[in-house]
Formats: C-alpha cells, structure tokens, sequence
C-alpha cells in the first residue's frame, strides 16, 4: 500500500505568522543551600521566543498534536491516509527530526505511550549508556566531575539513540500503514526542504558549539557564520538517504553498517571523545521495549504515565495526591492564574516530590525501588505523611522520605541541568491514543552531527542524555547516587507522557505532555489540574503561566504574575524567582462532540485535525 501524501500549504503561513518577540539569554544559575541541599536551579530549556497566543483547535473524528506544523501535519496525513496513531507518532518523528532538530530525533530516545482501547502499552526508547562507561565516565584525573557545559557538548555525553529501535517496535504491535509508508512526508521535506522557521533560526543563532561541529557548521550557518535565516529553504539529502535505508531494510540500516560506524566515528573524534562502540549499537534492538504503564488514581481519573527511569510520573502523582491530603484553598484559581495559597501548597509538595525524585529514581535495571515497589511512593498513606509536612510557611528546602520506613543506602543527587525535548498528543479515528515525549536532551543534543557514512550534506544530532546521570558518582558521604552512571544504564528522566481516563468508565480523556527538562513535571502538572480541577479547555490549561519548585526556590514564569501574588508567597517565605519557564505542552482532550486540542503559545506547536 502507498500512502499518497500532499503537503498543506498553511503549515508554511503558519510558520511564517509566528514572530519572534523577544530572545532570552538563559538567566543566571540561582544556587540555594537550605537543610544540608546543594541546589542549583536547572537552566532554562531552550530560549523563549515569545508568547503567541493559540485559539484552540476542536476536531471531530482525529487530531495530531506536535511541536512544529510540518511535523503536525506529516502526522495529520498519515492519519487521512488510513494511519492509526502509532503511525501518524512514527511520521511526526521523522520529520520532527528535520524541522525541530533542536529537541528531539532519531539520534535520541523516547516513550512513547499507546492507548489501544482497551490497554496503555508503554514503550521504553530511553538511550543507554555504553557498555565500556562506568561511574568515573565525566570524572577529571583529580576525580572530579569536569564542568557540566563542557561534558553536555562532548562525546561522552551520548547515549546509544534509542528512538528508532522503540518506534520500530511499537509499529510491530500497532502500526497499521507499512512502515516504510510512513518515511513519505520526512523524505519529501528532506529532499525538497523545508523553510528555516523562526524558533529554530533564534536558537542557532544563539548557539556557539554546533558552530564548530565538521557537519553542523556547514549546515547550519553560511560560510560567514550566519545562521540559515528565516524562511532559507533548507534541503537534508543525507537525512533522506538514511531515512530511505531504515524505510526499506528496517532498523539494521540505522544499528548496523554505516550509520552505526558513523556514529562512533564522530563521538570518538571529538575533542572530548566517548568510548561508544558499534557493538553498542547494534546490540540496542535486543532489549525489551515493554514496561508496564504506572497508573494511579486522582479524583474521578485515572492517570497513566510511564515508570523509572522516567522520574515523571511518580512526582506529578506525588504533588497532586500530597495536595488531596491539605485542606484546598477557597480558591485555587482566578483571573487567569492560580492563587497564591493554592500555589504554596503545590510548590511545597513540589519540594517533598523532587526530594524523593533525587534520592530514589533511577533505571530499575540497576537500582530497586523503594520496599521493592514504585508504587510505594504513591502510596496514600506515606504521601498523608508527607502532607504533615507542609505548613502556613515555606519550609525552604524538603529532605527525601522514606516510604515503607525502609532505609535508602543511596545519596542524593544534586541537580543538574537538563533541557530541549519535545511532545507528541495524537487520537486517530479509532478513538486509539498516543502520547510520546521524545528528546536528544539539550538544545541541539551534543551538537555532534551524523551524516549516517553518506558523505551527503546533512545528517542528524546526536543526544547528549548521559548528563541526565550524576556526572558525581557519590554524595559528600561517601554513598552512592542512584542515578550514578553504570555500563548499559538509561538516564532518570523527567518526561512525563500523560494519558488520562474517567475513573469508573475508563473512558479515555485526554493525552497531555511537554519538554521542558526537570519542568516537563511541573507543565504536565499545571495542564492536568487545568483542564480537569479548574473545568479549563486543554488550551486555556496550557496557557495558564507557568510554575515550579525543584525542591529550593519557587520559580514564576517572568511577567506573568501579579505582584500581590508574588508577595503574598514572599510573605509566606518563599524565595521568588521569575525567568523565562518555555514550557511546550501539548493536548487533546476529548470533548461531547470530538476533540479539543492545545498547543502551547511559548512555542511554535499546532494541531491538526477532522
Ligand atoms: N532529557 C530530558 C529528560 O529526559 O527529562
């Protein structure tokens, strides 16, 4: 079967439309020591380029949520095109890779999560660390971690891509279009091009190192080191060479061969080299991409999400089931923004779950979860526990828990930097859902570029995922950090791909996520309480401004809340600190006639739909 594919024209006004209002420098590290807490607050993910406000989109029987147009409606076609949601997610990634390469792609990893109609399958594409790499794998000769900038732009930051390997694998159970079919739309804009859009002119703009990458520097920027303008007709033919091969021999054309040797030649040659192998690579289609969705009750719903390694679910269950614990606020939520008593109840819980997130998550491979289960951290009784915590005032900084009264031998991890990443929300005709959240971490990954061996101009970024691992393998007392780096162990992460049902029916709802680094849970949070606490529409939830606590100062989205807000949470002793928070939610919730979807106005996401 041949998938007739037809490219929209209102995707390119719709890139065109968008404006950049304002670029960012990341803001300042804020450093806060409280309760024995080395905290540093994560730098922001990518730059914001400005707020532009989104209508909303209803749709009656389908609807593609993405992070880019293009990538949207290569997703929407698929769909029209026969396509359940697994495959519209696979064409969305191909040409996320293209268009948004920034966030996520085929040189990182994913989950993706797939409802079925009557199951949530949960597919784990998380990139492993390499067989040779242990726990001195970012340690200097002194033994101390090298600066975290210097280790995310090097070649020991990548992990082996998982992204493919886990997309392959879910096509298997729920694809129905050939998989080939589904390369159409990415090998069409790769060969044709695509126009520059603003976003990611900004971001190149503001980026130093993909300058100095052999492939990026080329690709990227003209021979005066100007970055490709807006609008510049961008042409990949190494990405549709390889994208033609993976469509056509399968997954061996990205884990074995040339693009396999390719990959390790480049991580090898850079200045700071990894020890990744081709063996490494070819080995990674061997593991078991299934794990068993975590699904937990809240109010009249039932909320899936994924598991460790991911340390998502698990704090936005945290947050929201500490929260049903205190007596509710008056009022949680008006003109716009939550209440500043509604908001010093979720940041303080926020502290207790991120200080349970740093001593507890890691790969279940390696670590055992506290009393055997992850479960036991959602508990209903150990979390009234937590809630006993939580005070008229700020308690400045949490220390970790112990659920089950068990004893953790693990240190805590101190906080590190992680960013870029993008989120997927599909529902195909069949009712069948998708929510996918997919990364190469930082903004362009390690800013090492593959052409895959085609020697063609172009190619793909490579993750830099091995710094969401501890670069410090032990805490100030000699204990081990859980999320250390080990040989073959995935990072913790912080993407929390988000399925939501009615409680009693089990009924799908909604599928919601974001990018954002260690904010993903804070966004996810925020959308999941606005659509389904505050009766807001999946846009309104997402617009609503964004907040966080990663267990130390209580972070605002710049300029988007009122001072007596701001002062009222100074009173109760919060450290404020207001910065850019360039969330990327998106959403589709289903409504009485169809679908409601929201993409959020901080980036340049859409949905398209019937
Ligand atoms: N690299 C982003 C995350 O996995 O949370």
């Amino acid at each position: 079967m041949t998938v007739n594919l037809r490219f929209s024209s209102f995707t390119l006004q719709l890139l065109f439309a968008s404006i950049i209002l304002l670029l960012f420098a990341a803001a300042c590290d804020t450093a806060d020591e409280q309760a024995g807490v080395a905290y540093t607050i994560p730098e922001q993910p990518e730059m914001p380029t400005g707020f532009n406000p989104k209508p909303g989109w209803a749709t009656s029987e389908f609807a593609v949520a993405a992070a880019n147009p293009l990538a949207t409606d290569a997703g929407y076609q698929i769909i029209q095109a026969g396509g359940s949601a697994v495959d519209a997610a696979i064409a969305v990634q191909m040409v996320l890779t293209l268009v948004e390469p920034q966030s996520s792609g085929i040189g990182g990893g994913a989950f993706l999560l797939a409802w079925d109609g009557s199951l949530v399958h949960a597919y784990n594409g998380r990139e492993t660390a390499p067989s040779g790499a242990d726990e001195n794998h970012f340690l200097d000769e002194s033994g101390d971690p090298i600066p975290f900038r210097d280790a995310v732009r090097s070649g020991l930051s990548a992990g082996v891509p998982g992204t493919v390997a886990m997309l392959k694998h879910a096509h298997e159970r729920q694809g129905v279009l050939p998989w080939a079919d589904l390369f159409t739309p990415a090998i069409t804009l790769a060969e044709e091009g695509f126009r520059v859009s603003p976003r990611l002119h900004g971001l190149l703009e503001g980026e130093e190192a993909l300058r100095h990458d052999p492939i990026g520097s080329r690709f990227y920027y003209d021979e005066d080191g100007e970055a490709r303008p807006v609008g510049h007709n961008l042409r990949n033919p190494a990405l549709a060479e390889i994208y033609r091969q993976i469509a056509q021999r399968g997954i061996a054309a990205f884990y074995t061969g040339a693009v396999a040797e390719d990959i390790v030649a480049r991580i090898r040659a850079h200045e700071r080299p990894g020890n990744m192998t081709v063996e490494d690579i070819n080995n990674y289609p061997d593991q078991d991409f299934d794990v068993d969705a975590m699904c937990n009750d809240w109010r009249a719903y039932r909320i899936c999400g994924f598991p460790p390694p991911s340390s998502g679910h698990i704090a936005i269950m945290q947050m929201l089931g500490i929260m049903e614990h205190l007596d509710a606020p008056e009022t949680g939520f008006e003109n716009g923004t939550p209440t500043a008593e509604w908001l010093h109840q979720y940041l303080e819980a926020a502290k207790l779950a991120f200080a349970d997130r740093n001593q507890y998550v890691a790969d279940p491979n390696f670590v055992e979860a506290p009393a055997g289960d992850w479960q036991s951290l959602l508990n209903p009784d150990y979390l009234r526990e937590r809630a006993m915590l939580i005070g008229k005032n700020s308690m400045g900084s949490a220390d970790p828990g112990n659920p089950e009264d068990v004893l953790s031998m693990f240190g805590m991890m101190q906080s590190q930097p992680d960013k870029g990443t993008s989120h997927v929300s599909i529902v195909d005709r069949d009712g069948n859902a998708v929510s996918m959240t997919t990364t190469i971490e930082s903004g362009f990954g390690n800013r090492i570029m593959s052409d895959g061996g085609t020697g063609l101009e172009g190619g793909f970024l490579l993750n830099n995922e091995l710094t969401d691992l501890s670069l410090r393998p032990y805490d100030d007392d000699g204990n081990p950090i859980a999320n250390r780096v080990e040989p073959n162990k995935r990072p913790r992460s912080s993407m929390s791909p988000t399925l939501i049902f009615d409680r009693e029916t089990g009924d799908f709802l909604a599928s919601v996520g974001s990018p954002g680094g260690a904010a993903i849970i804070h966004y996810t949070a925020k959308a999941i309480v606005g659509m389904y606490d505050w009766g807001l529409n999946a846009q309104e939830a997402i617009d609503i401004p964004n907040f966080a606590n990663f267990n130390g100062p209580s972070v605002l989205e710049q300029e988007m809340f009122p001072a007596e807000i701001i002062e009222a949470l100074r009173a109760m002793g919060h450290q404020i600190d207001e910065r850019a928070l360039t969330s990327g939610l998106q959403a589709i919730q289903v409504t009485e006639d169809g679908f409601f979807g929201g993409a959020d106005p901080r980036r340049e996401g859409v949905v398209i739909g019937e």
